[in-house]
């Protein structure tokens, strides 16, 4: 891995995470107010820190940080029911005095290689902004909807959904994360973070007074059968007196469910709080029920965004790790500049939902040709083959190959990542 000329590659661990957040508040244009300034050893995972710190006097004083980022270790939900272990990339910094020379490249190839070493086959995240990782082989894994529901919005019944117990409570990281953790390890769908160490929910509970911005502090909603939690929703409140009365509005933060009756009275809870006229809702799978059991659905508003992008960092752990909807047998050319071993021509072999992925060699032509990023794109089962080989993305040198490793791959649900990192 090349390291441009005056900079070092360091590990960061909680000693230096005054420096850290030096170089990200630069990084993200923020300036915490000292009586918050630790908040970043709660929500960092200083194990997977690593920097680039100045070596050179002609790069700056040497032995501060110019670029730093961190990675949550956790298991990710893919097709077939199945979880693999994942490096969630995050907190990518490079202090504005060094961009531009290379660092954040350095930085992905030190990630990358890490991470294999961990074993982790394949690395997601959240782009702050969407062209720039697409250069280094993550693709648009999954989608999420933002809704807007009026209060007092009207949902279709659903048998059992009013039966169940709902706690309203100030949200506490110490009090709150296990029910998080509860719910989330039995949620399947692709894409939910369903395994994890508690630091990867502690920026969810994050709740700096001065971003508050005139709203209440932090709550928690959790819909519970007698036996256990099945929905949480962490979200604050801001109250708003205007001419003709109150027009408060709720804004969640992040929620989860594990079943449709519970999400659909998290729903009527989060729409019927009094004095609000209107809740924010993002992180809604674009397939998600709740659209189903709008009596209008019409009077949602709703916009789509990226979710989560995700980078196969070893293409056999990565295939054969995840579960498939049909059987097939293609090869695919795939092409990788960062990580060698990814690139050539690879069989992927599908019987009864398992794969076999074996390397080919010999000079025959592959049935599909395709870059790292797009496999990437597919891995979660939200974006087809096919619609990737209608925008030229992927050459189809077999005609039905495309269409076969589609329907393999496919989920059948949409992946949606609902906890942020
Ligand atoms: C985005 C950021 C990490 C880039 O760091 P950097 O060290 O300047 O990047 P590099 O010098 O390694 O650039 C690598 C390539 O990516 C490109 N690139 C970098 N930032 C980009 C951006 N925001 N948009 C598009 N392309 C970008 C560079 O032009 C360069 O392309 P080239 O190889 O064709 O010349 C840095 O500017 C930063 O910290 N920004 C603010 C925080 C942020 O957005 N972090 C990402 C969190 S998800």
């Amino acid at each position: 891995m090349s390291i441009p000329a005056g900079y070092r590659l360091v590990s960061t661990d909680v000693s230096r995470a005054a420096e850290v957040l030096h170089v990200t508040s630069f990084a993200f244009a923020f300036t915490p107010p000292v009586k918050d300034a630790d908040f970043v050893t709660r929500i960092y995972p200083f194990e997977a820190g690593r920097a680039l710190e100045v070596a050179d006097a002609s790069r700056g004083s040497v032995g501060t940080l110019a670029a730093a980022h961190t990675s949550f270790r956790f298991r990710l939900a893919v097709p077939g029911d199945r979880a693999i272990p994942t490096a969630g990339l995050t907190w990518v910094s490079v202090h504005p005095g060094h961009r531009r020379r290379g660092l954040l490249t350095t930085m992905i190839a030190d990630h990358f290689s890490r991470s294999l070493e961990r074993g982790e086959p394949i690395s997601a995240l959240y782009a702050s902004e969407t062209e720039i990782y697409q250069r280094f082989g993550y693709g648009l894994a999954s989608r999420s909807g933002v809704i807007e529901l009026a209060n007092g919005t009207t949902f279709r019944d659903i048998a059992g959904s009013d039966d169940l117990i709902v706690e309203i409570d100030s949200a506490s990281f110490d009090k709150h994360a296990g029910i998080l953790r509860d719910v989330q390890s039995r949620m399947t769908r692709p894409g939910t973070i369903v395994d994890f160490e508690e630091v990867t929910v502690a920026e969810a509970f994050l709740d700096l007074e001065y971003e508050r911005e005139g709203a209440e502090e932090l709550r928690i909603v959790v819909v519970r059968d007698e036996d256990k939690p099945l929905a949480w929703a962490l979200l604050s409140r801001k109250g708003a007196w205007e001419l003709f009365g109150a027009n408060g509005k709720v804004t969640v933060k992040a929620w989860g469910s594990v079943e449709a009756r519970a999400t659909a009275r998290l729903m009527k809870v989060l729409t019927s709080f009094d004095l609000m006229s209107k809740a924010a809702i993002g992180h809604v799978p674009v397939d998600d029920e709740i659209l189903h059991l709008l009596a209008n659905p019409r009077g949602a508003r709703q916009a789509i965004l990226d979710n989560l992008w995700v980078r196969v960092l070893d293409v056999k752990a990565a295939l054969e790790g995840r579960g498939y909807a049909a059987d097939c047998d293609v090869t695919v050319d795939i092409a990788d500049a960062q990580l060698p071993d990814n690139a050539g021509v690879w069989r992927v072999a599908v019987r009864d939902g398992e794969a076999t992925i074996t390397r080919v060699t010999g000079n025959g032509e592959a049935d599909l040709a395709m870059n790292i990023q797009e496999l990437g794109a597919a891995y979660l089962g939200g974006t087809s083959v096919s619609t990737l080989a209608s925008a030229g993305l992927v050459s189809e040198r077999r005609a039905g190959a495309a269409g076969e490793l589609s329907r393999a791959m496919a989920s059948d649900r949409a992946p949606l990542c609902n906890l942020d990192f």
